[in-house]
């Protein structure tokens, strides 16, 4: 970890969601063990210790820097705690990813009420509390990086029954524009990432049959994992991505260039065997 050339040499990193909660990695999990390897000193924000900490020993294994705060990104104290713990640990915060997320099922006619607020708060809210705090230590330290964690459904539709994680995360993608424009004078950063069809903790309960109908939905025909999504994170947070901010990444290996009728069955001549195969839409 001595090298000259870590790309996140003495900057103070804070990942929210930063443990696991499967034998799986994580994108949180993932971003912080590449951060720590990059040179941060990392703060591994988790509402479940346990899940913490065993990214803390991974990290620490390697010969990293990282410790573990427990706090749930929905309460405003925490956050402010969890800022503070970065700083009179650390002594200056660089980079805020904001990882937590969940999922909740429901259309706009059968979506729980209740289900409806967790998921915006714990998807959403939670980034303008753990911001608020952050951008002043930021600021304070000359400038930072922020950034948070969509995915492709904020972007397009899917037939996941999931609207209210669909809204959160086109709201991230408009919270991180927003935001980009209003801290860019202070030298804060702030993009997002949107993840495609992921083999992660989040998604680590899929059949085999329905992984592989998520890997032939891409123009590589290949599986992502938490790792994909971790390399943009390091350069998304270092000083190589300088002149970019306000933008949204897919790391979705091509899902969202294609158009629907580009991963329907077809044979040499391009011709659809079966015009009657709706692979879009539920029946
Ligand atoms: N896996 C995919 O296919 C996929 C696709 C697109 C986007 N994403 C996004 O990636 C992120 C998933 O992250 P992950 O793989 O690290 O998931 P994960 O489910 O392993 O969660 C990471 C950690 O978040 C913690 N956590 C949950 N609620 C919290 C709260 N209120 N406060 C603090 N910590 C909390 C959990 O304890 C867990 O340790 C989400 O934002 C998700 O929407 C995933």
């Amino acid at each position: 970890m001595s090298s000259s050339r870590l790309r996140l040499k003495n900057k103070t990193a804070i990942v929210t969601g930063g443990g696991t909660k499967s034998a799986l990695a994580g994108t949180g999990q993932a971003i912080a063990i590449l951060y720590a390897r990059e040179g941060a000193r990392v703060l591994l924000m988790d509402i479940d210790e346990a899940n913490a900490l065993k990214t803390q020993e991974t990290i620490r294994k390697e010969g990293g820097e990282a410790s573990v705060f427990v706090g749930d990104v929905t309460r405003h104290e925490d956050c402010r705690a969890m800022v503070n713990a970065a700083v009179s640990r650390y002594g200056c915060l660089n980079i805020l990813f904001n990882n937590v997320g969940i999922s909740r099922p429901g259309t706009a006619v059968d979506v729980k009420e209740e289900d409806w607020d967790t998921v915006l708060d714990v998807n959403l809210k939670s980034i303008m509390l753990t911001s608020r705090h952050a951008i002043p230590m930021m600021i304070e330290g000359g400038g930072g990086a922020i950034v948070n964690v969509s995915s492709i459904d904020g972007l397009r539709a899917g037939w996941s029954r999931n609207i209210s994680y669909a809204a959160a995360k086109a709201g991230v993608i408009g919270m991180t524009r927003n935001m980009a424009i209003q801290h860019g004078r202070d030298n804060i950063r702030v993009n997002c990432i949107a993840p495609g069809h992921l083999n992660a903790s989040l998604t680590s309960g899929l059949s085999e049959s329905h992984r592989e109908m998520r890997r032939r939905a891409n123009a590589l025909g290949t599986e992502g994992t938490a790792w994909d999504v971790a390399w943009a994170a390091v350069f998304l947070a270092s000083d190589e991505s300088r002149w970019i901010t306000g933008v949204v990444l897919p790391v979705d290996a091509g899902t969202l260039a294609a158009h629907p009728l580009s991963i329907m069955p077809r044979d040499d001549t391009g011709i659809l065997p079966d015009p009657d195969i709706d692979l879009h839409f539920p029946p």
